[in-house]
């Protein structure tokens, strides 16, 4: 029986191997249960990712992006502070995590704030015509190995869901996520972090108490009542790093970009749609200064909805504006489309490494690839 476990799930991985060379792919789906310790409650990743390929792809990441004597010195600082400092229930997460998968505990730590800092990105809300929300983002990050770490995770509690989100194998936050018929969100970062400032924001967390982005995504998703509170928490809660949170709602007029200080909110954009600002693209810069001279993504996404229209913009559309070069481009690991009203259409599809030499070849993107139940609220 393990024996045979073992070889359906490498068939899988060649499987997503063959499809990875050629086109966009579904990630994965796990269910991970609320209602079960938050050490063990990751251990669905089992069932879909190899340990020892999550032990390969973990040490890649942090090798490329901590150099060695920083990686010394934090675990060291690890080893004597970790009691104290990871708060709950992520830290507990993070422990389980480490356990399941033979991670030393300095490694899964360091991984989960690997990822708070580099996350490039493109988000985009819009409204069309009959007041329906559209929310997509693509997440860029110069690791491809995350191509293969993509996960769709199912949050449940009480045996219904609570939210779902995209994420990567042994990262415990959320960058993309949507509460079912209440709001999407996902998160950009802000301005020009390197790794190299990583560590100031473990500080800021461990020492302030401060959120990582990540982890209050998850929280808001879990906890706010609507679009408005969920504004209201992304808003002021301070965090560890300075990010963009944009959010979609389930009403005409419910979207937003929240430009985030760590203290606080820095400015709020909402979308105006009776004077015709019907959509808002976000990527990495405040959106009242001008991109860098080099990054043409913001205006190449503005023209594109531009050349959408209104009329026409619906998740396919959407998919085809965030398939453009250079919003879709050499690191562009996935793209999400989403409504908060029609929860079941939630689609994340994995790109492969050149965006642009399969997107025309694909036809339709991938909706509902799986059947969820999501309640009625
Ligand atoms: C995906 O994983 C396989 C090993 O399972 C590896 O050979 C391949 O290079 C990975 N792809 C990327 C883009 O990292
Ligand atoms: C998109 O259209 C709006 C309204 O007509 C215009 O103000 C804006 O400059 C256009 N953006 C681009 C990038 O073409
Ligand atoms: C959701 O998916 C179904 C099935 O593909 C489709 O008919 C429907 O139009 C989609 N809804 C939205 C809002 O895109």
């Amino acid at each position: 029986m393990a024996i045979m476990l073992v070889s359906v799930r490498s068939a899988t991985l060649l499987l997503g191997l063959a499809v990875l060379c050629s086109s966009d792919f579904a990630p994965p789906t796990i269910n991970i249960n609320l209602d079960d310790d938050p050490q063990v409650r990751w251990m669905p990743i089992r069932n879909v990712f190899d340990a020892d390929f999550l032990n390969r792809a973990a040490r890649d990441v942090i090798d490329s992006t901590i150099p060695k004597w920083l990686h010394n010195v934090l675990k060291s600082l690890i080893k004597v502070s970790e009691k104290f400092i990871l708060p709950k229930p992520y830290g507990d997460e993070i422990r389980g995590l480490a356990s399941h998968f033979g991670f030393s505990l300095s490694d899964a730590i360091m991984l989960n704030f690997a990822y708070e800092v580099t996350a490039f990105c493109t988000s985009i809300v819009a409204q069309d015509k009959d007041g329906r929300i559209y929310h997509g983002r693509n997440l860029d990050y110069p690791h491809a190995v995350l191509r293969n770490l993509t996960v769709n995770v199912i949050f449940k509690k009480n045996g219904k869901i609570s939210y779902i989100g995209t994420t990567f194998a042994g990262y415990v936050g959320l960058w993309t996520g949507q509460s079912p018929y209440k709001f999407t969100v996902s998160g950009d970062q802000r301005g020009s972090q390197h790794w190299w400032n990583f560590w100031k924001n473990m500080v800021s967390a461990f020492l302030l108490k401060r959120k990582p982005v990540s982890w209050l995504m998850r929280e808001i998703l879990e906890e706010a009542e609507d679009f408005q509170d969920a504004v209201l928490y992304l808003s002021k809660i301070p965090i560890i790093t300075e990010v963009y949170y944009i959010v979609g709602g389930s009403k005409a007029g419910q979207g937003v970009v929240i430009t985030r200080n760590r203290e606080g909110p820095a400015d709020i954009w909402p979308l105006d749609p009776i004077n015709g600002q019907w959509f808002r693209v976000e990527t990495n810069f405040d959106h009242w200064l001008p991109s860098p001279a080099k990054d043409h993504r913001k205006e190449t996404a503005e023209k594109a909805m531009n050349s959408t229209g209104q009329d026409h913009i619906n998740m396919y559309s959407l998919y085809q504006v965030l398939s453009r070069v250079p919003v879709c481009n050499g690191i562009t690991v996935y793209t999400t489309i989403m409504s908060a009203t029609s929860p079941e259409n939630y689609t994340t599809l994995v790109r492969p490494p050149h965006c642009h030499n399969s997107v025309r070849a694909k036809v339709l993107p991938f909706f509902g690839g799986e059947k969820w139940d999501f309640p009625r609220i």
